[in-house]
């Protein structure tokens, strides 16, 4: 019998108990072991609650516990979570967790020091939440270079983009309804201006580049200057808008970028609506590979948490090789990136064409709108410096 404990009892935490109670004789089979839950960390009592005589508040009884031989960590957030799971870890405890906040700071860090251990520190919930995706850039695509992981990586901003264009509403309206339906959080922050994508997109590149990218140094653009006058411009050119999170291969750096981008129907994401994510790989040997699915949520957020849990009894006496050391990843500068524009300007047609020469005017009421030609970030920065009444621009691809 392998006993775990898992540390919040919120959403994901209850998840992964529901996962292993429902799922108890499958699970024991393909991890060869039972797996019980012996604790459930949370500062909450939870009377009636079939698991309530597992609760326990403070986390010392887990740490010291040498029955205890998985920590599943759900609560979020950088602290306790990363004071926690060094503990753990130094207390010759596997570990595994859900959150991309405590990966995508201290991701090498705590690989480093299981690994040192012949611990193994998993992390397959983090990304695309019951999407497989860190399992597969980590064991099935050793083969390639990866050039290009582009993803549709937040299933709360995805959900508002296709909520904005089925129903032609405001941002601040599906906000509204988003957060209604349990969708966005009570504080949207981390999802509508791109942070999540972001420290996702981080722990991908991280992954596909083996060194440490610091999510910081990615430049982030969320969605929340996107308007209903936006979606039907995108609406009028066939495409979709979506927030974006990519990473590409640049010479021997990679290029990072997480923004709104007006997707072509060609586009492999564009169909990813609602609150689905999906994430789009290029490998130089594979060519073009998709993962998509459920991005968010507590069963399938928590299936991905009990896979590590599996996985980790499976390979409790050897580290599962992952290549992410703490040397830092420096970015190459997004601008060099090319796409057409899509912009939106107060200026006259005739300003536009001296700025930017020939482009593709949109129909438009009491603006100008237009597309330029492909060029990079560099060019489009110095011809926008001579349209004084831009009002929004928008990449294409
Ligand atoms: N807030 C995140 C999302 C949850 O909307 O995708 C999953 O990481």
């Amino acid at each position: 019998m392998i006993k775990i404990a898992v540390l919040g009892y919120g959403t994901i935490g209850s998840g992964v108990v529901e996962v292993l109670e429902k799922n108890r004789g499958i699970i024991t089979r393909r991890a060869g072991e039972e797996i019980s839950v012996k604790y459930i960390l949370d500062l909450r009592e939870f009377p009636g609650d079939p698991y309530e005589d597992r609760i326990v508040h403070d986390y010392e009884i887990i740490r010291s516990d040498p029955e205890i031989m998985i920590v599943v960590e759900a609560m979020g957030g950088e602290e306790p979570a990363h004071t926690f799971a060094r503990n753990a870890i130094l207390a010759g405890k596997h570990f595994a967790t859900s959150n991309k906040a405590l990966i995508a700071k201290y991701g090498p860090e705590l690989i480093a020091l299981a690994q040192e251990r012949s611990l193994n520190c998993l992390f397959e919930a983090s990304v695309g939440g019951g999407i497989p995706i860190i399992r597969p850039l980590n064991s099935c695509l050793t083969a390639d270079v990866i050039e290009e992981i582009s993803g549709i990586l937040n299933g709360t901003t995805n959900y508002m983009m296709t909520e904005m264009t089925e129903e032609g509403s405001e941002f601040v309206e599906v906000l509204k309804d988003a957060q209604a339906k349990g969708f966005a959080e009570a504080d949207p922050t981390a999802d509508i201006e791109g942070y999540d994508a972001c420290r996702k997109i981080a722990i991908l590149t991280s992954l596909i580049c083996g060194k440490t990218v610091d999510y910081e140094d990615i430049p982030t653009e969320g969605i929340s200057n996107i308007t209903a006058t936006d979606i039907k411009y995108a609406t009028a050119l066939g495409r979709k808008i979506k927030l974006i999170a990519s990473s590409f291969k640049v010479g021997d750096k990679y290029c990072a970028l997480v923004a709104p981008f007006l997707l072509a129907p060609s586009s492999p994401l564009h169909g990813v609506d609602g609150v689905f994510n999906a994430i789009f790989v290029k490998g130089n040997m594979l060519g073009d590979a998709m993962f998509y699915g459920s991005g968010a949520g507590k069963l399938p957020t928590a299936s991905a948490v009990v896979a590590d849990v599996v996985d980790i009894v499976r390979h409790k006496n050897v580290s599962i090789t992952l290549q992410w050391t703490a040397e830092k990843m420096e970015l190459a500068d997004c601008r060099c990136l090319k796409y057409q524009y899509f912009v939106r300007t107060a200026d006259s047609a005739k300003t536009v064409e001296e700025a930017f020469g020939p482009v593709t005017f949109v129909s438009s009421e009491g603006e100008t709108a237009f597309i330029t030609p492909v060029m990079d970030g560099y060019e489009f920065e110095a011809r926008s410096a001579g349209l004084p009444g831009i009002i929004k621009s928008i990449r294409m691809r």
